[in-house]
């Protein structure tokens, strides 16, 4: 029989952490047009609410099919709860998380370190206490998978960024350990790289679009990719059975260029 790679995300229940805009939210998007069932969580209820509303619109066949949670992955008593709660409810197939805090720029002489430490807690913490709470209540499927999310400022830093791309370097190795630890449970363990983007639904201003045609010329694809060029990566990992502690950089050959 011919393999059938359009069904394998049918019906499958995938979480995305940070699933209210930007990658997340595209991510979903990806998801749900496989028809899996998605669960989108943020921390704040409108932003939810509004990620909702718009999902249900692009999909009104699979209206039934997509939810939202709220929690705060800067508390890890908010994360063990959603984790549990997704446990008691039969499992899930795929978490993704893409929750992110503010970004950390500025001169080095500048740096706010008690406030760096706290800007860790969504990007790095939240990442490690979801990983937890999988462990903890076994809340993935065996065969199923964790994707989490880095940066390409860990691979090729720009002036004023070496506290933020340490996150995302603390991100790729956490991705492997992740891999070697989660493995007994049958759970693969993978991150996805992004460089910059343009989210598919923002609107665009004059000085944004000035923006993404300088950038572009950095680029090896000659143009700024979206939000659903990033959110491809999470389909790969979530279909791709024979892929763990693998990272993958989606950056428009950004870093191979000298731009
Ligand atoms: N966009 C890019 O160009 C780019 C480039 C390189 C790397 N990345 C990485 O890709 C990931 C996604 O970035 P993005 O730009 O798509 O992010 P974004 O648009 O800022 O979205 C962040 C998401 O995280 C949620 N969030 C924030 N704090 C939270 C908390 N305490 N608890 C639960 N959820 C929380 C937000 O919802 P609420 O506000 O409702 O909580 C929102 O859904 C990040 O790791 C980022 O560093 C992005």
């Amino acid at each position: 029989m011919a393999p059938n790679y359009p069904e394998r995300l049918r019906n499958q229940k995938v979480v995305v952490i940070g699933g209210s805009r930007g990658i997340g939210l595209a991510v979903a998007e990806a998801f749900i047009s496989f028809g899996s069932h998605v669960v989108v969580v943020s921390s704040t209820q409108t932003s939810l609410d509004a990620a909702i509303t718009l999902l249900k619109s692009e999909f009104p066949s699979s209206t039934e099919y997509i939810g939202g949670r709220t929690a705060n992955v800067k508390d890890e008593a908010s994360v063990s709860s959603l984790i549990e709660s997704l446990a008691s409810e039969g499992g899930v197939d795929h978490i993704v998380y893409t929750a992110v805090d503010k970004r950390i720029r500025g001169n080095i002489v500048n740096e706010d370190i008690e406030k760096d430490k706290e800007l860790f807690g969504v990007k790095f913490w939240g990442q490690v206490s979801v990983a937890k709470a999988i462990a903890k209540y076994k809340a993935i499927k065996s065969g199923g998978s964790y994707t989490i999310t880095g940066g390409s400022l860990s691979l090729k830093p720009k002036p004023e960024t070496a506290v933020g791309a340490a996150i995302n370097g603390a991100v790729n190795s956490l991705a492997k350990g992740l891999a070697v630890d989660l493995a007994p449970l049958g759970v693969r363990v993978n991150a996805v790289i992004p460089g910059f983007v343009r989210d598919v639904h923002e609107k665009l201003t004059p000085e944004r679009e000035a923006l993404y045609q300088r950038l572009s010329k950095g680029l090896l694809t000659g143009s700024v990719g979206t939000t659903e060029d990033i959110a491809e990566t999470y389909l790969y990992f979530a279909r791709a059975k024979y892929t763990t502690g693998t990272l993958a950089l989606v950056d428009g050959g950004a870093i191979f260029s000298s731009a």
